[in-house]
């Protein structure tokens, strides 16, 4: 018989964690343990006697070999824990149902880690102060000017949201509006749209998406610089750029329903939380930027959104558009707003009986993102080629 490795008698454990320690050959002996957690633990071969255990986390354990046979199972999470014949279960008890495996490789993470952590720690210190120097001077190669600062703070930690003005030059924007409304005027719905007062609002929301190839500044507007360099920090190094349209509200549209981009609104549903791990609060895997293009009045601006809503990490649902106060944004014409799509938004309601409302939308994301549409389908050739002599990044974001 092997030597027990550890011995547990007649205590009282309530929420401790003994994640990917080495148990095996263990005795537990009138042990209550509780809200504990033995994740990725090697319980190979232990005894548990007259023991009881509730409300457990046994997840990725090896539970080969190991006796309950005396001991009482309460409410454990099995999943994906391992077994084998010799593993003894207390009576009428199906560990199947709680998620366990029967016959299937422990995977020893625990070891792993163990194995690079000793690697760094057999480090000499000459090479420990190499690497200190390496990292420092990473650090010191980027550096943000105070707006990019800003930027990065509001759609981390702070509302969300930042609105830039004055970015453009008034006849860039002058321009943008002028081309986009001509595209509106033209399209087959506008007619239809301003038909009839009763018209189905549906009909008031027109988008362009072949920006890229209508005029040269809508490249230079789909990589406004002052963004950039933030991006870069909030999404890596070789964010892309995953969507860009002009979004019309003619006079009289609907709004939007309160949601979030993470990364694409067709994601997720309400009430949905964004799983741990998808992203992070300083690694962000969306990021978004309107660009107003009229003059707005009382009646027709902007979007509404819930100031650090970000920060809560799901999808709103109904009871939240009750339950929380929301701010609804004016952006001057040529004015950026900058998001984190994870805070809680909506185009508002143009309620204008005659000015339309016109922006463009940009969705930026890190580039192992799935494409949500391909910019690069149709693009003239001269576009890439003219914006490399600008010395632009749009090859980057539409690859
Ligand atoms: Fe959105």
């Amino acid at each position: 018989m092997k030597k027990k490795n550890k011995r547990f008698d007649n205590q009282k454990l309530i929420k401790q964690s003994f994640w990917e320690q080495d148990l095996s050959n263990s005795k537990f002996l009138n042990m209550k343990i509780q809200n504990c957690v033995f994740t990725d633990s090697n319980l190979s071969n232990s005894e548990f006697i007259n023991s009881q255990i509730k409300n457990t986390n046994l997840t990725h354990s090896n539970l080969k070999g190991v006796n309950f046979e005396t001991s009482k199972l309460m409410n454990v999470n099995l999943r994906d824990a391992v077994y084998n014949d010799k593993t003894k279960w207390p009576k009428n008890f199906n560990p199947k149902k709680y998620g366990a495996i029967k016959n299937k490789d422990f995977n020893p993470f625990s070891y792993k880690r163990k194995l690079s952590y000793k690697t760094i720690k057999s480090l000499s210190l000459k090479e420990i102060n190499f690497y200190k120097k390496d990292i420092v001077k990473e650090k010191s190669l980027v550096k943000y000017n105070s707006i990019e600062k800003k930027i990065i703070s509001e759609l981390t930690n702070g509302k969300g949201y930042i609105v830039l003005n004055g970015y453009y030059k008034k006849k860039l924007i002058d321009k943008a509006e002028k081309i986009i409304d001509k595209k509106l005027k033209k399209h087959k719905d506008y007619k239809k749209a301003t038909s009839s007062f009763e018209i189905d609002k549906k009909i008031k929301s027109i988008n362009f998406f072949d920006l890229l190839n209508t005029d040269k500044i809508f490249t230079e507007m789909i990589q406004p610089k002052i963004v950039m360099n933030a991006f870069k920090k909030l999404m890596g190094e070789n964010f892309i750029c995953t969507y860009y349209a002009a979004q019309c509200s003619v006079a009289g549209s609907r709004g939007q329903s309160l949601h979030l981009d993470y990364p694409y609104v067709s994601y997720n549903k309400p009430g949905d939380k964004i799983p741990i791990g998808m992203g992070s609060k300083d690694f962000l895997l969306s990021c978004g930027i309107l660009t107003y293009l009229n003059d707005s009045n009382k009646d027709n601006y902007g979007p509404i959104v819930l100031s650090g809503s970000q920060k809560f990490r799901r999808f709103p649902n109904i009871e939240d558009v009750k339950k929380y106060k929301f701010t609804k944004i004016k952006v001057p014409k040529g004015g950026m707003l900058i998001l984190n799509t994870l805070m809680w938004h909506a185009g508002a309601p143009n309620y204008s009986e005659i000015n339309d409302r016109h922006l463009l939308v940009a969705h930026y994301t890190p580039n192992f993102i799935k494409l949500r549409m391909n910019l690069k389908n149709d693009l003239k050739k001269n576009v890439l080629l003219n914006d490399k002599k600008n010395k632009g990044i749009l090859k980057q974001l539409l690859s």
